[in-house]
């Protein structure tokens, strides 16, 4: 079958790993995104949270009991804490995949992985892959979340990229306020603003200010297709989560928005022409 056409003018969408090829390995974890960039995925999706030490983790959830065999909140514990748990066997362990995490963790347990690994990995990639990092609602470390990880891209040269060249990271929220730290200290980093429902003062495509992307939710886009081309006539790009099925991928294609988010990189590349 050949590939869908995108919209005319506008190039078929970059696709997103959403927490790594997670459909194929447990989300977050090193297999998760090594299998991301061997498919081909333009971009490595991941949530980050700050242990109570100071270190950013690439943890979804508030609490580690989906994910992993502990128990308890990432806030309150401190990553060698969170070390000694595995975060692969909840979804029948990582080894199933190219390479067992050997590096990170036992040979039968999947270790957490550190922002920092994560930024090891795409330094190390042999072509381009870029980053779409979200702060998670930074309730308890306010400010620090940010702060941590503008230090962090610091470190790898990516807070602040040559004049005139794309930013290989950016950094999403739902929280505008966490999109504002960033801006204000980083404004070279571009930033996408997360939306489940559209608020009713953003309904004629208008973002927070300093943003210029805006993340809706597969379902918003469902329900009004003609938010997207809303937002483009504002002058926005438009990065759509999570998007897994077939029908969607089309419709986002129809659409014409600019990046997809999904935990499929493969099939979506597939459907797209690219594989
Ligand atoms: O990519 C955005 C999407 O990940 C936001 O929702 O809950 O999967 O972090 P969630
Ligand atoms: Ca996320």
């Amino acid at each position: 079958q050949p590939a869908p056409a995108p919209r005319p003018g506008r190039p078929a969408p970059a696709v997103v790993a959403h927490r790594g090829a997670s459909d194929d390995a447990p989300e977050h974890t090193l297999a998760a995104y090594r299998k991301a960039i061997e498919d081909g995925a333009d971009a490595l999706e991941c949530d980050v949270r700050l242990t109570a030490d100071g270190h950013l983790v690439c943890v979804h959830d508030r609490r580690v009991n989906r994910t992993s065999n502990g128990r308890g909140a990432v806030s309150t514990l401190e990553l060698a804490d969170l070390a000694a748990l595995d975060f692969g066997s909840w979804k029948g362990g990582a080894a199933d995949t190219e390479e067992p995490d050997t590096e990170t963790s036992g040979p039968d347990r999947t270790a957490v992985l550190t922002l920092e690994r994560l930024l090891e990995l795409v330094a190390d990639a042999d072509r381009r892959v870029e980053l779409a990092i979200e702060t998670k609602h930074p309730t308890r470390w306010a400010g620090q979340v940010e702060a941590r990880l503008l230090d962090l891209l610091g470190r790898f040269g990516l807070a602040s990229p040559p004049p005139g060249e794309p930013s290989p990271v950016r950094v999403m929220s739902f929280s505008a306020r966490s999109l504002h730290r960033i801006r204000a200290a980083a404004p070279a980093i571009p930033v996408v603003y997360l939306m489940q429902f559209v608020s009713p003062r953003l309904r004629d495509g208008r973002l927070p200010p300093g943003v210029h992307i805006a993340g809706p939710s597969i379902r918003i886009v469902r329900n009004h297709p003609g938010y997207v081309a809303r937002l483009h006539r504002a002058g926005h790009r438009v990065h759509v989560w999570t998007v897994n099925e077939p029908e969607d991928v089309e419709l986002c294609l129809r659409l014409g928005v600019d990046a997809v988010i999904t935990n499929r990189p493969k099939a979506v590349l597939t459907q797209l022409g690219r594989r």
